[in-house]
């Protein structure tokens, strides 16, 4: 099973993703995760993407897809996988489905997950005053969420078109919107 988590940022896509690859055994795929450790470790992706990041913007389609490709070159072929926060734009997607076509795969379901704008912007100043991520300033937080609807909203649509998207309400407590989740895989 291949899922695809999109949302706006804040929404909990890190939190259930985290329940779900241990729920069904999947390969988690967070290209903010591996955008992170790409920074700390100074690599050139990393020394690329950091300003991206920092202002809120998306880090460009080429450096993403050439480090999603590097992680599929080691792909367990069978292994179901979850990607959360990618792809993020229609060229991104576009990029998945080709690696995943060379696997004789493709993606099986889309969960978006929603929640009001006041409630996100809560959990990510509650999250910067424990975790003090880089982008989780006020400023970077708005920039986020408009870089959202303006670039990551229309994969939406994209992927509603394909008729593999399932919408989830991500308000309530953790257990709550996980539960939803998996109501929403079995359907
Ligand atoms: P990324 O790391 O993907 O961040 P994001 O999409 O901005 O989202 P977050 O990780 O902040 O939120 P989340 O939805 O995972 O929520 P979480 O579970 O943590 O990307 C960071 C940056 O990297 C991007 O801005 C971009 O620059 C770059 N980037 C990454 N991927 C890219 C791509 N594909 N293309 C281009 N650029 C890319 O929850 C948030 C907080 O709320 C947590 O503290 C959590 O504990 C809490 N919480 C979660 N659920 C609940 C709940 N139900 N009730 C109460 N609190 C909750
Ligand atoms: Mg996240």
């Amino acid at each position: 099973m291949i899922i695809v988590f999109v949302g706006p940022p804040g929404v909990g896509k890190g939190t259930q993703s985290k329940r779900l690859v241990s729920h069904f055994q999947l390969v988690h795929i967070s290209t903010g995760e591996m955008l992170r450790k790409a920074i700390g470790e100074g690599t050139r992706v990393g020394v690329e993407a950091r300003d991206y990041i920092d202002h809120g913007r998306l880090v460009p389609d080429d450096l993403i897809v050439e480090l999603v490709g590097k992680r599929f070159e080691t792909f367990p072929s069978e292994q179901g996988c979850l990607m959360d926060g990618f792809p993020r734009t229609i060229t991104q997607a576009r990029s998945l489905d080709g690696l995943l076509e060379k696997l004789g795969r493709r993606v099986d379901v889309v969960i978006e997950l929603v929640a009001d704008r006041d409630e996100i912007r809560r959990r990510l100043l509650d999250r910067a005053r424990l975790e003090g991520r880089s982008d989780d300033s006020p400023e970077t937080i708005t920039a986020r969420l408009e870089i959202f609807d303006r670039q990551t909203a229309p994969l939406i649509d994209f992927y509603r078109k394909c008729g593999s998207l399932r919408q989830v309400n991500g308000m309530g407590t953790p257990d709550e919107v996980f539960n939803r989740i998996l109501d929403s895989i079995r359907s």
